[in-house]
């Protein structure tokens, strides 16, 4: 998988897009919108599934899952009996939001979500602020999925005109431009960071870490390690939602990089790995399939039973997110967990120094 350079989060232009400029955001008035997803990011996408394709275990990087459609099909994942994850992090949410955003309370600051998804969480937190802090917060939601990055931010908007919304579509392993300056709560919930590798992890945090002063906060939502069988089921629903949230990625791939994989042809796979303390989720070839990735200039062949890598998900020990946030210099602040702690939420301050 590719290392994430840290220097480069935050890092790269990006060009105003969608509805108005930058200039344009202010109390009232529509979500600004800058957009990092040029023509390069086909390229980049095409780089990224030739080389994932050609590896020794063929793969395809969890964030190809996010198309308009993976992006609802999320949103139905988080509704899911099965899928613990959502409700029990918004508990947490709803229960110290009033005291997370104590942090604008303090004077103007932004609060950057880093993979919105939808406005779900963003929610809870908003409606604890005071309202001193309302007038002083900006909302900058950051996601690769420009749809529902903007359905989102416009659906705030509505229950919550007041806002300043400066929404910024970017792949944010690659770089991000347009962040405010100023004091700054970084929000990275949903346990989006248990999708990269432990190296992976660490370069983004190093990169947000690099970016946040002495007051700047984040706050990163976990998975924690629980009963395998609690776990499995989140990513095997009986009603198929996560099955056809995998597969989407090949429909992705097909629709951007002018691919012909037949989703049906492949069957979803996800189990925990006790070892690697993570969930895998696959996609194994029912048949011996041939496919043709046209802007990749790819052919590729697939023996049946041999699986494509879409997606890890870790959950971690406090421990092993000690380790992590230790390496990337930041340190905690604030725990907060749920009763059974399933799910947490840290508050994290660079190291000094
Ligand atoms: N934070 C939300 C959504 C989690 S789903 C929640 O907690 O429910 C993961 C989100 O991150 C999706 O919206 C996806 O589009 C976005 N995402 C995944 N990889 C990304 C990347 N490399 N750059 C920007 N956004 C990414
Ligand atoms: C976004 N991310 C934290 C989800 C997860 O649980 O790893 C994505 C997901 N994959 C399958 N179901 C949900």
């Amino acid at each position: 998988m590719r290392k994430i350079d840290p220097q480069q989060v935050f890092d790269t232009p990006c060009k105003p897009s969608g509805l108005k400029g930058p200039e344009s955001c202010c109390k009232g008035r529509p979500p600004s919108a800058s957009s990092c997803m040029g023509t390069d990011f086909l390229q980049e996408m095409a780089g990224d599934v030739l080389s994932g394709m050609t590896g020794s275990v063929k793969s395809i990087p969890s964030k190809y899952l996010y198309d308009a459609y993976g992006s609802s099909l999320f949103d139905r994942i988080c509704t899911l009996p099965e899928y613990y994850l959502t409700r029990t992090e918004l508990e947490i949410l709803e229960r110290n939001a009033h005291r997370i955003m104590e942090f604008f309370t303090k004077g103007e600051g932004s609060l950057v979500e880093i993979g919105s998804g939808s406005d779900l969480k963003i929610r809870s937190l908003l409606k604890g602020l005071s309202r001193q802090g309302a007038s002083q917060v900006r909302y900058v939601p950051v996601d690769i999925s420009e749809t529902s990055l903007l359905r989102s931010a416009h659906r705030l908007l509505s229950d919550f005109p007041w806002l300043s919304i400066n929404a910024v579509a970017a792949d944010f392993t690659r770089g991000i431009r347009h962040l405010p300056d100023g004091p700054k709560l970084i929000a990275f919930l949903g346990g989006t960071f248990g999708n990269f590798t432990h190296e992976q992890g660490v370069d983004l945090l190093k990169g947000f870490a690099r970016s946040m002063n002495g007051r700047d906060r984040m706050l990163l939502g976990i998975d924690m390690l629980k009963p395998p069988g609690i776990i499995e089921a989140a990513y095997n629903d009986r009603s198929g939602v996560t099955a056809e949230f995998n597969r989407n990625i090949l429909r992705h791939v097909n629709s951007k990089l002018r691919a012909d994989f037949r989703p049906d042809d492949f069957e979803h796979l996800a189990f925990f790995d006790p070892n690697k303390e993570q969930v895998e989720m696959h996609l194994k070839a029912r048949l011996q399939i041939r496919t043709h990735i046209s802007e990749a200039g790819l052919s590729v062949c697939l023996k049946p039973g041999e699986t494509i890598l879409t997606e890890i998900s870790r959950k971690f020990s406090r421990d092993r997110a000690m380790a992590c946030f230790d390496q990337a210099g930041l340190v905690p602040v604030r725990w907060f967990s749920d009763a059974d702690a399933w799910f947490s939420l840290v508050e994290l301050a660079a190291r000094a120094g």
